[in-house]
This record gives structure tokens, C-alpha cells and sequence, in this order.
């Protein structure tokens, strides 16, 4: 069975707990463990090691040609496996790291697992915003690689429990730092262009982004759902985060909505809504689940994976969701919900 091991970010002291010396020796021994950011639990091995590398392709089922971000808690880290850092980079780098912005790079060869980045000639790299996950990387003294520590296909883990759900006897262990802040994965930039491009929309915002380094663009394939443009993050192009039940996205009024609710009831089917705390009390379905509140769309982006994996362990046959403005972390929002239902979308 996997390690759970608790630590309290407020109290323990963080540098040489035990937990935490514990999961570095794992570490440094190749084997993979599962650690809290800021935005999601991550699954964590060396960076450096084919061996490392391969668990964590093997544990999440993540197909191979999906490359990993490399993570760091210091930027001197970087000359390491990284060819340049360009001006634009830089600025990101001040502005936003530690935080949830990964930052693609071009690569130094022969440092880093080549199945790590997929044989890709670009790197992925972020420094989190957690001082657990900081804590054990300096602990280790490794770039490690991480991806989310998902099952491939589920809803990133925002608990260790999800991350046990998927992922137990097939891991070390897990640092159990309680639920992750942001709840959806970093904002994947691409700065080695002159205009940088976001390949994944996340925890920081376009307009964030906006405000450091002037105009940033976004990853056309991301918009257009219908045609055949590929995706420049590999791992955009699959579908993700998908509940059990089909999962409709609803464009339109809560009246529009609640019809679509009671024809399928009529039908005789178990229906799911996924609304926001303001709106819940309006709908009349077999289940109904407030994901944060529509106000503040933060929280609507905490609470995301998991609602979207407490569907799961209740009885529907089918789920309709509201929908979000694409302002700020709306974007990634909408982008994850997207993704979830398979792009089925209900205009009124
Ligand atoms: O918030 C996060 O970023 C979390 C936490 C654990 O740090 N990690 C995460 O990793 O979401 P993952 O593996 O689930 O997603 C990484 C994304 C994938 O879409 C992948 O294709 C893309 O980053 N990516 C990685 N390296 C890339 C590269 N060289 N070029 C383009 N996209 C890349
Ligand atoms: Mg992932």
C-alpha cells in the first residue's frame, strides 16, 4: 500500500521533517512519490533518471508521448538542462515564480531523461508556490519531474485522497498537505517564440501574463474545437477529466437549463446538475453539486476536480453544467470543462 504521510504546512517544520526526508530518499532512489503545489498533487520522480521517469509513465498510464514538467524550488537550477533563458522568460520568472506558471524552454541535451520530454528538443519547467513541495526539492536536491498525480484520462487530484484513490500500491507514498489552493493545473507558456503563446490555460492569467510582457497569444488549437489543429502541449490533445456520466455544458438561461433537466427525468434517467452556491438552491434534479461560487471564479476553479470526481460516486445517468466567463482563471475553467464533456455543448 502507499504511504500517506502528513505534514502541516503551517506548523511542521519543514526543513528536515521526517516525512519529508523520507520521500527525498525515495527520490534520490528512483522510486516516485506523490507531493502537494499549489495547484495540484503532483507525481514526482527524478528528472534525471530513465528509471525515475518510467514509473511515473507507468503508474498515471500516461501514454509516452506526453512530456512531464520539470520542477525546481531555485532558479540557479535552470542552467542545468536549460539552453537560454530569453528576456521575456526572465520577466515571468521574476513576476510569477514560485506560482503556477510553467514556462517552456529550449532544452540542453544529454541532462534530462529523454523520456521526460517526450524526445522533445523543449523543456517544460516551473517552480510551485508550496513550501512542502519546495522543502522536498531542496530536501533531494534533484529537478524532478511531476506531472499530475491522476490516473491518465481522471481529473487532476486536488487531496491526497484523490491521489489515493487513483494511485495506491502503484507509488511510494503521498505528502498529505491537505487540499491544493488554486485547483486547476499551471498556465503553460511557450517563450521560445518572440510572442509567448499559452499552450495550457491555468493558474495564471492572460491578462497577468499581459501586464509583464505585452501581448501574449493562445494556442489556436485550443479555441478551435472542430478542426484538426494540433495542440503545441501533446497533452492537450486527449480527452480529460471526463465524469462516467456524459457531460453536456448548457448555453443558456437556469429555465433553459432546468427543461433539459425534467425532459430527461420524464425519460426515467438519473440527472446531475453542476451549478455554483448562487444558483443551486434554483435547480431541481436527482443531484445537484455547487462547485464554489460564480462571484468569485477562484473558487469555482478550487472546487472543480472535485466535484466533476464526486459525480462519480453518485448515481446519474447524465450531467448538465452551467457554464463560465472565460475572463481570468475563467478561461481555464471553461478549457477543463471543455475538455470533460467531450466539447458537447447545448445552446438555447
Ligand atoms: O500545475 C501543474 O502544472 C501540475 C503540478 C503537479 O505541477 N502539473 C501538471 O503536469 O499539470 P501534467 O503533466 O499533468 O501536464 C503538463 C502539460 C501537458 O499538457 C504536456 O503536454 C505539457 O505540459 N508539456 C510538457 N512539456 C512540454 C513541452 N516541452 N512542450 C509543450 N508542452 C509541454
Ligand atoms: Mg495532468
Amino acid at each position: 500500500n502507499t504511504n500517506v504521510w502528513k505534514v502541516d504546512k503551517y506548523v511542521d517544520k519543514l526543513e528536515s521533517n521526517p516525512h519529508i526526508v523520507d520521500a527525498a530518499h525515495f527520490l534520490r532512489e528512483n522510486e516516485v512519490v506523490a507531493l502537494p503545489t499549489e495547484t495540484v498533487y503532483g507525481l514526482g520522480g527524478n528528472a534525471e533518471n530513465d528509471e525515475a521517469v518510467t514509473k511515473i509513465f507507468a503508474a498515471k498510464g500516461r501514454p509516452a508521448d506526453n512530456p512531464l514538467i520539470i520542477h525546481i524550488a531555485d532558479k540557479v537550477q535552470l542552467d542545468r538542462f536549460v539552453k537560454e533563458v530569453p528576456e521575456k522568460a526572465k520577466n515571468l520568472i521574476d513576476a510569477f515564480w514560485p506560482g503556477p506558471l510553467t514556462i517552456i524552454f529550449n532544452k540542453k541535451e544529454g541532462v534530462l531523461s529523454e523520456k521526460a520530454t517526450a524526445g522533445l528538443s523543449t523543456v517544460a519547467v516551473r517552480m510551485p508556490d508550496h513550501p512542502v513541495a519546495l522543502a522536498l526539492f531542496r530536501e533531494c536536491g534533484l529537478p524532478i519531474a511531476a506531472p499530475s498525480a491522476n490516473s491518465s484520462g481522471k481529473p487532476s487530484p486536488t487531496t491526497a485522497d484523490h491521489v489515493v484513490d487513483d494511485l495506491n500500491g502503484k507509488i511510494a507514498g503521498v505528502l498529505d498537505a491537505g487540499p491544493t489552493g488554486v485547483g486547476v493545473e499551471s498556465t503553460v507558456v511557450d517563450c521560445t517564440e518572440e510572442i509567448p503563446v499559452i499552450l495550457r490555460p491555468g493558474g495564471v492569467t492572460k491578462e497577468q501574463l499581459e501586464e509583464v510582457v505585452g501581448e501574449v497569444r493562445v494556442d489556436p488549437a485550443l479555441t478551435n474545437t472542430e478542426g484538426d489543429a494540433r495542440p503545441k502541449a501533446p497533452g492537450m490533445k486527449y480527452r480529460h477529466y471526463a465524469p462516467n456520466a456524459p457531460l453536456y455544458l448548457v448555453s443558456g438561461t437556469r429555465e433553459f437549463l432546468q427543461r433539459l433537466v425534467d425532459e430527461k427525468r420524464q425519460e426515467g434517467l438519473r440527472v446531475g446538475v453542476l451549478t455554483t452556491e448562487e444558483h443551486s438552491p434554483e435547480f431541481a434534479a436527482d443531484v445537484v453539486l455547487a462547485c464554489g461560487r460564480r462571484a468569485e471564479l477562484e473558487t469555482v476553479a478550487a472546487a472543480l476536480y472535485d466535484t466533476l470526481r464526486k459525480f462519480n460516486q453518485v448515481d446519474v445517468d447524465v450531467i448538465f453544467s452551467e457554464m463560465f466567463p472565460t475572463s481570468g482563471v475563467g478561461l481555464a475553467i471553461m478549457n477543463r470543462l471543455q475538455k470533460a464533456a467531450g466539447n458537447k455543448i447545448i445552446s438555447e
